[in-house]
């Protein structure tokens, strides 16, 4: 898709179709009045039959509208003028992306920026679009034997009003790298785990360096791991057959000496539940269980798409959760990289014990942050639903810092507590600590707790995003979250480094 901004008049511009926003009341934006102008009042004329009212998501595709170099007008509803929320926003972009997909239109102009949303600028508005705009584009195909078709649509024209250009093209850059390493994220989630195994996951990050001289890698096989002193890691990657992997991207950004901003991304690629084998039901949407992994994948595309100057770490901590002869037992004892010894009391507990180490091996960074990111735990459905991902933090200003990014992206987080009452949930009788808590309340929040034991060096936070990472029912498929998230904080980072 290309996308392009232009501050000309839609009448100057020829196109297959332009999109135009209604007001309830049947108010009129004003390029949609400019259009009523030059046609002598025919959209009004028409909206009179009373076929569209402006509520939110109605829709009338008006045909050879005469006296202007557009094929087609799609009128969308956008209901009150005064209430036009973020939600409101979204709900319409969703509307015009289902109308696209049955025209075959090439070029198409969006006039999104003029739409009045409440708080919101002309860059926020044209990156969502954007964002929106490229799931047309995105299709997951690769194992099916007739590929679905590709869209017609190929080219989008922002219209913006004379002073907003440089913003706008900036969030076409952002948007357009975004976009990209959210589609990345996406295919490595929804290929299916007999091929996305932890070798695979290092081959794809290996072809993503390959030819960047911002960038290189390493990857660590699980003997090595193993001889490093990384026992809970390898306590969950010896049960499977495919053999586990931690991979280390560096991103240069210009800025060899700087401290590096770390992402640690769980990438779990089957987690059947080890011995602590869990239930049948949607068991297959544990392949997304790598999400994590993904998005870090993800956003350092994203990152090194758009140059930025800044020194970015990722980490990958790959294995997979399989039940086996060699598998670890509930009530085994494991030393951890830290020294700390855990008690694996729940072998599905396996994600943090992945995770603890990688956050012990990057100590010797210093990193001026760390976020992990993990599909870490059911219970994270259970307090906050599928819209926001699940934020804990051990210092207030990276919480600051992600919910800024969180606000901008539109990729939403929420804080949640992690007070020190909790610790003592963890408690072992034969080791330090275990692996999960006693009782069986605030299970998210246990889980972060675990984590914050291996965390104490830097500033750190947890994104839990078992209810953002994917989507299940009909619609099943990798969501890129929290790609925009993690891009955004890093373009914030670049900018106050
Ligand atoms: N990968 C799962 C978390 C998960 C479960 C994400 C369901 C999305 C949907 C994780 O490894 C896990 O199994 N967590 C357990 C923790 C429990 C054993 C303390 C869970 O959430 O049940
Ligand atoms: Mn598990
Ligand atoms: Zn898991």
């Amino acid at each position: 898709m290309k996308f392009s901004v232009t501050t000309k008049s839609v009448l100057d511009i020829t196109a297959d179709c332009i999109i135009i926003g209604l007001y309830e009341n049947q108010t009129l934006t004003e390029q949609a009045k400019e259009i009523d102008k030059a046609t002598d009042g025919l959209i009004r004329k028409i909206l009179k039959r009373g076929d569209i009212k402006g509520e939110l998501e109605e829709t009338l595709l008006l045909h050879n509208v005469p006296n202007i170099n557009i094929d087609r007008i799609l009128l969308v509803g956008l209901g009150n003028k005064a209430k036009f929320s973020e939600f409101a926003f979204r709900r319409t972009l969703q509307t015009i992306v289902n109308q696209l997909k049955s025209l075959a239109c090439k070029k198409a102009i969006l006039t999104v920026a003029e739409i009045a949303c409440k708080k919101r600028h002309a860059h926020w508005k044209v990156r969502q679009a954007i964002e929106f705009i490229s799931t047309l584009e995105y299709q997951f195909d690769a194992f099916k034997s007739k590929k679905i078709p590709n869209h017609s649509l190929k080219e989008i024209i922002f219209t913006i009003y004379q002073g907003a250009e440089a913003q706008v093209k900036q969030a076409l850059k952002e948007g357009v790298a975004i976009t990209t390493g959210m589609a990345l994220t996406k295919d490595l989630g929804n290929t299916p785990a007999n091929i996305c195994t932890p070798a695979y996951i290092a081959e794809q990050a290996k072809k993503l360096v390959r030819g960047n001289k911002q960038m290189s890698i390493k990857v660590y096989d699980e003997r090595t791991l193993e001889k490093m002193g990384m026992g809970a890691f390898n306590s969950v990657a010896k049960g499977s057959q495919h053999p586990g992997k931690m991979i280390v991207i560096e991103y240069k950004g210009n800025r060899k000496k700087m401290q590096p901003h770390i992402i640690v991304g769980k990438g779990i690629t089957f987690d059947t539940g080890g011995i602590s084998l869990k239930p049948p039901g949607a068991m297959d949407e544990m392949k997304y269980d790598m999400c994590g992994a993904a998005s870090v994948l993800g956003a350092l595309k994203a990152v090194s798409t758009l140059n930025l100057p800044v020194y970015v770490v990722g980490v990958i901590v790959a294995a997979e959760n399989m039940p086996s002869g060699k598998a670890s037992k509930p009530g085994d004892v494991v030393k951890t990289l830290s020294g700390q010894t855990v008690e694996i009391l729940n072998t599905d507990a396996e994600g943090r014990l992945v995770l603890c180490d990688a956050l012990t091996y990057i100590e010797k960074y210093k990193p001026q942050s760390v976020i992990d990111i993990a599909t870490l735990t059911g219970a994270i459905l259970v307090g906050l639903g599928t819209f926001p991902s699940g934020l804990f933090a051990n210092d207030d200003t990276i919480v600051k810092a992600i919910e800024t990014a969180a606000d901008k992206s539109y990729d939403r987080v929420w804080n949640m507590p992690m007070y020190d009452d909790y610790q003592p949930l963890l408690k072992s009788n034969f080791a330090d600590f275990a692996n999960i808590s006693g009782g069986r309340y605030g299970g998210s929040i246990t889980a972060a707790c675990y984590l914050s034991r291996f965390t104490e060096k830097y500033k750190w936070a947890h994104l839990d995003i078992a209810g953002t990472a994917w989507i299940s029912g009909d619609k099943k498929g990798a969501t890129g979250r929290p790609v925009p998230l993690l891009t955004q904080y890093l373009i914030d980072a670049a900018e106050s480094a």
